[in-house]
């Protein structure tokens, strides 16, 4: 292949990919480099791949730049039930505890397929969990579905399929859940179609767990046959990222070829009959307090506990504190208690309103946690992550001119800040990046 860069230049930017993407290509895969960087440029406004590359190597990427590269450099090989034994585990083994233990009102099932390519791995999610768990509509399910490459998401959030990606299915697939279309193509129901919600997600970047883009509290990732691609360092980041995205005892999938990142203490891989999935290990159980115990020849004392002196009553940053540590951890209904104690002794706390918010948003009751951002935003009208939860919330629900005025409102915000200012209540997420989370997601939507 003609070409004008010098190994010294892939070098570089294939070094560069692997901070910014993840993606690692090693001097063998430099051809496969080299024509991404060519398809890419003229998107770029480069009829050279040379000038392409030194101009992307001169400032931070930003996510439309991100964007269009992954487009150019990532594979997107899937299908529907893919390594079907981890949909058999989930349904047989995993499933039927939680729809057990959280039968009162812990009702929710949290997904998420990381690296979801064009979605056969989040709606076979979706059709598993129709078939796995009796009257699912009384639960509050979430299956979010993720991927750098915004082809992918566009062609799953469509839901058409061709027979290649049926290739591995079982049989009742294409008969139960899709329709056909003219040429062979398949579209997926609308009520497995709207289980799953599609979002850009970059693994490379420190943008999760958080609660801006919903990744926290999962009881499942599925991140399978992505960081085959990553640099061994950026796949053992992301292992440590999910891990923190997940509850205790929550479960991660890896690509039947990716076991070793998962050997890092993080998680404990368990062997189910032909899958291994790695779990997050429990927390360690609070220590019990012992009953005074009754000295022999004593009458026995009625048992209570011994309370040395009364508990503390714990202030306010130590409640917020707790309730954000216990929603992170997926204990909701644990979480909404604390917060509504916190938001009755807080009541002109904007922050407390936020955390309430997003634990009964979690909890599925969207006017609930629409009232209570209202308030948050109320008490402190430069609030931006309540602003863009007020968008988020508008936008799934349909109400795309009242999304756009609460967005809007956030980017209004955020152009007073720095670009690598910390937002509050953001874990960790940078005012410049929030920006161009809200940029992507108004051309989206101005797109659809
Ligand atoms: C081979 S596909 C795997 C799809 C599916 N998980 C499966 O196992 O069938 C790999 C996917 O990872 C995505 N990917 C690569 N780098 C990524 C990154 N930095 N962040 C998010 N997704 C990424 C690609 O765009 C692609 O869709």
């Amino acid at each position: 292949m003609k070409h004008e860069l010098s190994n010294l230049r892939l070098a570089q930017f294939s070094e560069f990919v692997a901070t910014h993407m993840g993606l690692h290509f090693q001097p063998e895969r430099w051809p496969d480099l080299l024509r991404g960087v060519q398809n890419a440029a003229p998107e770029f406004g480069f009829t050279d791949e040379e000038s392409c590359v030194q101009w992307l190597l001169s400032a931070p990427l930003t996510r439309q730049q991100i964007k269009v590269l992954a487009g150019n450099l990532t594979v997107g090989e899937t299908y529907f039930f893919r390594e079907k034994r981890v949909f058999e585990i989930l349904a047989e083994r995993i499933l039927p505890e939680w729809v057990q233990s959280r039968r009162g009102c812990e009702r929710h099932l949290r997904f998420w397929s990381a690296g979801c390519c064009t979605g056969e791995e989040a709606y076979s999610l979706a059709i598993m969990l129709r078939r796995a768990v009796p009257a699912l509509d009384d639960w509050q399910v979430t299956i979010l579905a993720t991927d750098v490459n915004p082809r992918f998401l566009h062609k799953a959030a469509a839901g058409v399929f061709g027979e290649w990606s049926f290739r591995n299915a079982p049989t009742w697939l294409k008969e139960q859940y899709f329709h056909r279309l003219e040429g062979n193509q398949c579209v997926i129901l609308p009520e497995i179609r709207q289980m799953v919600q599609f979002e850009h997600l970059n693994l490379a970047e420190d943008t999760y767990p958080s609660l801006l883009t919903d990744t926290n509290a999962m009881d499942v990732i599925f991140c399978r046959n992505v960081l085959m691609y990553f640099a061994p360092a950026q796949s053992q980041r992301v292992v440590e990222h999910l891990h923190r995205c997940l509850v205790d005892g929550g479960w991660l999938a890896l690509g039947a070829t990716e076991t070793t990142v998962a050997s890092s203490g993080h998680f404990t891989p368990v062997n189910f009959d032909g899958a291994i999935l790695y779990r997050k290990s429990e927390r360690p159980p609070a220590p019990v307090v012992m009953p005074v115990t009754p000295v022999a020849g004593e009458m026995p004392v009625v048992e209570q506990p011994r309370v040395a002196s009364p508990p503390p009553v714990p202030d306010a940053p130590e409640m917020l504190r707790s309730t954000r540590e216990m929603a992170n951890q997926g204990r909701l209904a644990e979480a909404l208690v604390l917060a509504n104690k916190l938001v009755r002794a807080e009541k002109m706390n904007p922050v407390a309103h936020y955390l309430r918010a997003m634990i009964v948003l979690e909890l599925g009751a969207m006017p609930e946690a629409a009232k209570a951002l209202q308030r948050a935003v109320f008490l402190d009208p430069d609030f931006i992550s309540a602003h863009f939860a007020l968008g988020n919330l508008a936008r799934n629900a349909g109400r795309l001119k009242e999304a756009d005025k609460h967005l809007t409102n956030a980017l209004f915000l955020l152009d007073r800040c720095g670009q690598d200012d910390l937002l509050p209540e953001s874990e960790g997420m940078t005012a410049g990046r929030l920006a161009e989370i809200i940029g992507s997601i108004r051309e989206e939507t101005l797109a659809s």
